[in-house]
């Protein structure tokens, strides 16, 4: 037998050995989006979350001001932080919800650019049909829907990394309550998480952005109605924590707010007063953390420099709520 023989018997082995591997789901890149910055190499974007009830509780004036600033900040896209349509996620792509808590309602000229609407697919989100939201054809009928189960937008000077927390939460599975979801393509939910947290943990730590930002539908810290999300802070903080994530952006909670954390240099900003809000039940966080709560409406922007970050969240009829920046030195601190 020739040695060449050899060689490919031995490669054909190892193929063969690997392959099985393969038949449960692998891991693998998060796919991305290439969003250009502004010729100065700035961005600028908004975020909204929790929004959509067809216009109602206040959903509309909140759309009407992002409008305004969006406008004058000259935004180049929005993030939703997810429970994009309410009470139950949509029941299809021909779901009339898709246009009349969406389509219907974003359509000032500054907002006709891309809404990079996570597959921070809600827990809302995920009682309706979940592959209709992802689906082509949403984006087919309105070109400014990207949605995705995780995903990632190259922004040149920001990478944003979006998360699909919703699995995450055991409780979903184990006490799922009167709701139903819908948890195709998420089993076996193990494993799921795991390739999810390692495809996570490679990108960010391959990641040369200036700024990197995560975003995911739920809290990991908060005051608010839900809390912190336990699982997230074990499982995906500390690979925040490893790879100098700047920003953790989410909803969930149906509030505006910022906490400051005193054991790492991630800012926790939640914008999820897109429509419904006013629980009143703020709960005690140490005031060295909590730098900002607001219990109504409103939504969130975010300015974006090779030095700096601005962070400004306003209310319903477009007053400045809280404004917070932090900066980082031009040059490289390796
Ligand atoms: C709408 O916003 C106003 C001003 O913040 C607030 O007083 C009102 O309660 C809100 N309406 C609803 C239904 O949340």
């Amino acid at each position: 037998m020739s040695a060449q023989w050899n060689k490919t018997m031995a490669l054909a082995l190892m193929l063969a050995a690997l392959l099985p591997l393969c038949f449960v789901p692998c891991s693998a890149e998060l796919q991305r989006f290439e969003q250009d910055a502004k010729a100065d190499g700035s961005l600028s974007f908004l975020v909204v979350g929790d929004w959509g009830r067809r216009g109602l509780y206040n959903q509309t004036k909140v759309a009407h001001q992002m409008g305004i600033i969006g406008d004058k900040l000259d935004i180049d896209f929005t993030i939703s932080t997810g429970d994009n349509f309410y009470d139950n996620g949509l029941t299809g792509v021909d779901d009339a919800a898709f246009f009349e808590s969406f389509v219907k309602i974003y359509t000032a000229p500054s907002l006709q650019k891309p809404w990079y609407t996570v597959s921070v697919l809600g827990n809302h989100d995920y009682r309706g049909d979940v592959e209709a939201q992802l689906s082509p054809i949403l984006r087919e009928i309105d070109s400014r829907w990207i949605c995705l189960r995780s995903f990632i937008v190259n922004a040149e000077i920001a990478e944003i990394f979006f998360v699909d927390t919703t699995p995450f939460v055991k409780k979903y599975f184990a006490e799922p309550e009167d709701h139903t979801y819908d948890w195709n393509g998420i089993r076996p939910r193990k494993q799921y998480l795991s390739n999810l947290l390692q495809d996570l943990d490679s990108a960010l730590r391959r990641s040369t952005a200036k700024w990197k930002i995560v975003v995911g539908h739920h809290t990991i810290k908060s005051a608010g109605h839900h809390g912190n999300t336990h699982e997230l802070a074990l499982q995906l903080l500390p690979i925040l924590q490893a790879n100098d994530v700047d920003l953790y952006i989410n909803g969930h909670d149906h509030c505006l707010e910022q906490i400051s954390s005193t054991d790492s240099g991630i800012e926790f900003l939640t914008s999820g007063g897109g429509s419904k809000a006013w629980r009143g039940d703020v709960g005690w966080w140490n005031p060295k953390e909590m730098k900002f709560y607001y219990d109504g409406q409103g939504f969130m922007s975010v300015q974006i420099t090779p030095t700096q970050i601005d962070i400004i969240f306003y209310d319903i009829f477009g007053n400045v709520l809280h404004k917070w920046s932090t900066s980082k030195q031009l040059y490289s601190t390796i």
